[in-house]
């Protein structure tokens, strides 16, 4: 059949230009007048630099099928866990010291003595649960919803591998406050990844950085748990997203598939 070009999505009333509005009162043009004409003024110079209003309509303005519900906001959900993962730890990675001598004392001192430190820590100790049932709940949807069929396998693949990478992030992050448990249940962590076939060892030297687990160690963790695997996780949900937008969502499985109106009888 042959394709049907689709008209461009409408460009939303807010952001058409628009001739300037009189102020209120004695016909002159006030200050919100002006600023807003600055917003949009700022908007057209970079875009006509840019084009990036192109993509944006792309992305944002599609069609959703018939059906959809609360279920599909869960992936958007784990999206804003992981940003929040990322400015929270952000803020914590300026106070903490990843030397088996200071880790401790560092994590106490942000606990007990900084600035909204407790509450910082809080979101980021909380939110690392939240993500992680987030991306369960998720994949489950996507699963019960059949949208790992074609043509979105490779987004399913995506899913897991970044499934894998938050389950590294809580991993890795256990350790860094330094205390009697995190050291403990790292080791035996540690161990169980040695068992793993082939790779199991070699997974296992990498991440104590040697044989033993030692002064390097906690700098290993701490370097692959806020850059190695924050960068892998923002690409690869990029690379998520971009294909959520190119194949569209899928309709929930009770929904049967309406007839291209174009086809006649015989051929639905
Ligand atoms: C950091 C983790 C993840 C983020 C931020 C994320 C984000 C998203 C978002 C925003 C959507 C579109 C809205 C929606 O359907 O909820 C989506 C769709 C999708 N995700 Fe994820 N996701 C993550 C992990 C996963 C995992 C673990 C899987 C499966 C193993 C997965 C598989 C899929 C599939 C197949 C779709 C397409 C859904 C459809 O077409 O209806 N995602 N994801």
């Amino acid at each position: 059949m042959p394709r049907v070009k689709l008209p461009a999505p409408p460009i939303p009333p807010g952001l058409k230009p628009q001739p300037p509005r009189p102020g209120t009162g004695n016909g002159r043009v006030g200050p919100l007048d002006h600023a807003a004409e600055a917003g949009i003024t700022v908007v057209d110079w970079i875009d006509e630099r840019t084009s990036l209003s192109g993509g944006l309509r792309w992305m944002l303005f599609r069609k959703v099928p018939k059906g959809t519900n609360w279920f599909y906001t869960l992936g958007s959900a784990a999206m804003f866990a992981f940003l929040s993962q990322a400015v929270t730890g952000v803020f914590l990675a300026m106070y903490y010291d990843p030397s088996p001598t200071r880790a401790y004392e560092s994590i106490r001192y942000v606990t007990n003595e900084a600035f909204l430190g407790q509450f910082v820590r809080g979101m980021h100790k909380w939110g690392s649960s939240v993500m992680v049932i987030l991306v369960f709940l998720h994949m489950g949807r996507t699963f019960f919803f059949g949208a790992y069929k074609y043509p979105r396998e490779l987004n399913w693949v995506i899913g897991v591998v970044l499934l894998i990478l938050t389950m590294t992030m809580s991993f890795t992050g256990y350790l860094l406050p330094f205390d009697q448990r995190s050291y403990w249940a790292t080791i035996v962590g540690v161990n169980i990844n040695g068992t793993g076939p082939l790779i199991g060892p070699y997974l296992s030297d990498f991440l104590r950085a040697g044989p033993e687990f030692g002064a390097t160690t906690l700098s290993r963790f701490y370097a692959i748990h806020m850059m190695l695997v924050p960068g892998l996780l923002a690409a690869l949900i990029g690379a998520h997203l971009y294909l959520v937008a190119k194949l569209g969502t899928t309709a929930p499985p009770w929904l049967k598939a309406e007839p291209d109106e174009r086809l006649t009888e015989s051929e639905v």
